[in-house]
């Protein structure tokens, strides 16, 4: 192992010195002279649903848990968010949204109904984590809260309550209540959705339809300055973006879209960690149809929205593969290996790039459940390679984005090709970041940048690479994938050139 990580470092640094034909050529522009939109924070987003151990047991274990906690929050977890900087959580789904009824979890938590979780596993929870509880983890961790609310089972008045108990200041039955509990100020709570997935979980509705029900939700969720999401499209389902956009663009401030890698198909989504190259690539390359959905669904936002005030929010997103064996099928419950770096870095890249429209996202999901960034058992917790892309991405944050020009070779294989690399940029305090993705499992690629508008001439970057497309962290053994200092960038005669490693995410800062 270690012979071969010197082998592998002498090729690197060989290549280098004196570049060959072998090895793929990359050149990037960074146009510094021709920034565009701000990146929003609240990308960076993740999304914790109650399904199987994402709540309960992933951020909240009660105050009687013998694995230690802040107020009942598993302190290990809270920890490693806030190294994060996660702005942004959404709850309480996801599916579970239209089946929640938060005055179920409000109030002394003796007196809280058990409910049976009907969409995940058909598991009985104590709603024990309900406003109060997700409301102050946000804050614990320095996040923005996300608030789903329910319309499939729900009704207009619970979700108008539910919108005047957090946020009002004024006097009225909902604040005495919130006051009852323990609460004297109002949260600030921003972000409110109206329904989830109405095409599908959320009741199966046609847009038509739904339109005027989310006019009628809106129109009484009463509080000042709260940003109104609508349930958006799935995939590429144009005609839902096309109505939504055409009967309620003046009610809304944002819309959504949901977007899965699913390396096969729903009846077989692959395993997590047990796959061969063209597997990988085939995942890769679905991820990269993000971009298309984005941009399609922009363009047909633009007819209706010229000056971009209404966000496109891709509030679900992430690889989806058959649960580990032995767990509940409920429960969504699945390892994350470098192949999910490189999914979580294109998605990023994508989403930074298209910043004019797109102003949020959520990765599904935050813990235990799909590509999260985090596993627990008990009382141990794993940092998965996904954790790390986000670690390094987050230099994004409320940066602004730059253009990028790129020319790269192919990573083909039985004769199907996608671009090898793949990358973002954006500019704050006076530091340029780049982020690249090197899709290619075997072969690295040679990179030489061009910032028109920036001068700078310190080089540094962070990088996440493996051995094996298949590598991942697990519990009570030594991480395989993590994040490192990137060496082989250098500035030499005014110019910086990088070599990324094969199946590699790569930062890449320029300073003065
Ligand atoms: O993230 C898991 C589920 O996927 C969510 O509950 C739902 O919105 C989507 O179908």
């Amino acid at each position: 192992m270690k012979k071969t990580l010197c082998i592998q470092t002498a090729i690197i640094l060989s290549l280098m010195a004196f570049p060959l034909a072998g090895i793929a050529q990359t050149k990037v522009v960074v146009h510094a002279d021709a920034p565009g939109a701000k990146i929003d924070k609240a990308i960076y987003g993740h999304f914790a649903e109650h399904l199987g151990h994402c709540i309960y047991g992933g951020i909240y274990v009660g105050e009687n848990s013998d694995i230690p906690n802040i107020k009942g929050f598993r302190t290990d977890v809270v920890t490693a968010l806030k190294d994060l900087s996660v702005p942004l959580v959404r709850w309480p789904g996801g599916c579970f949204a239209d089946t929640y009824h938060w005055m179920d979890g409000i109030g002394p938590k003796s007196g809280r109904p058990s409910i049976i979780n009907v969409h995940w596993g058909g598991v009985t929870e104590d709603n024990s984590f309900g406003t109060h509880e997700f409301l102050d983890f946000c804050e614990l961790i320095g996040a923005d809260a996300y608030v789903n609310l329910n319309v499939g089972s729900g009704t207009v008045r619970e979700a108008a309550e539910w919108v005047e108990y957090v946020t009002s200041s004024n006097e009225s039955p909902m604040t005495n209540l919130r006051k009852k509990n323990g609460r004297e100020k109002p949260w600030n709570v921003k972000y409110w959705a109206v329904g989830n997935e109405t095409w599908g979980c959320g009741g199966n509705m046609r847009p038509e339809y739904y339109a005027d029900i989310y006019r009628n939700y809106a129109s009484f969720m009463r509080a000042p300055g709260i940003y109104k999401i609508a349930s958006g499209a799935n995939v590429e389902d144009y005609k839902w973006t096309e109505v939504m956009m055409r009967e309620a663009t003046r009610m809304m401030n944002g819309l959504s879209l949901h977007y899965y890698t699913v390396p096969f198909n729903w009846g077989n989504k692959g395993s997590a960690t047990d796959f061969n190259e063209s597997v990988w690539f085939t995942t890769l390359q679905k991820t990269l149809k993000m971009d298309t959905l984005v941009t399609k669904h922009s363009a047909i936002m633009d007819k209706y929205d010229p000056k971009k005030k209404v966000g496109l929010l891709v509030d679900e997103w992430g690889t989806w593969y058959n649960v580990e064996p032995g767990t509940n099928p409920g429960f969504l419950y699945q390892q994350s290996t470098m192949r999910d770096a490189l999914v979580a870095g294109i998605n990023l890249n994508i989403f930074n790039n298209h910043a004019d429209r797109v102003r949020m996202s959520n990765i599904a999901q935050m813990i235990n459940v799909l590509q999260s960034v985090i596993l627990t058992k008990e009382k141990e917790m794993v940092l998965t390679p996904t954790y790390y892309v986000f670690k390094m991405y987050k230099v994004h944050q409320d940066a602004t984005m730059l253009p990028v020009d790129l020319k790269c070779d192919k990573y083909t294989l039985d004769s199907q090709s996608v671009d090898a690399v793949n990358c973002s940029a954006s500019v704050k305090e006076g530091v340029l970041s780049i982020t690249l993705c090197n899709l290619d499992p075997n072969k690295s690629q040679q990179v030489s940048f061009e910032l028109p508008g920036f001068n700078g001439t310190k080089v540094t970057g962070k990088v996440v690479t493996a051995d094996k497309m298949n590598a991942y962290n697990d519990f009570g053994k030594k991480d395989e994938v993590s994040l490192a200092d990137f060496k082989n960038v250098k500035f030499t005669n005014g110019k910086i050139e990088a070599v990324l490693p094969s199946k590699s995410v790569v930062l890449i800062q320029v300073r003065n």
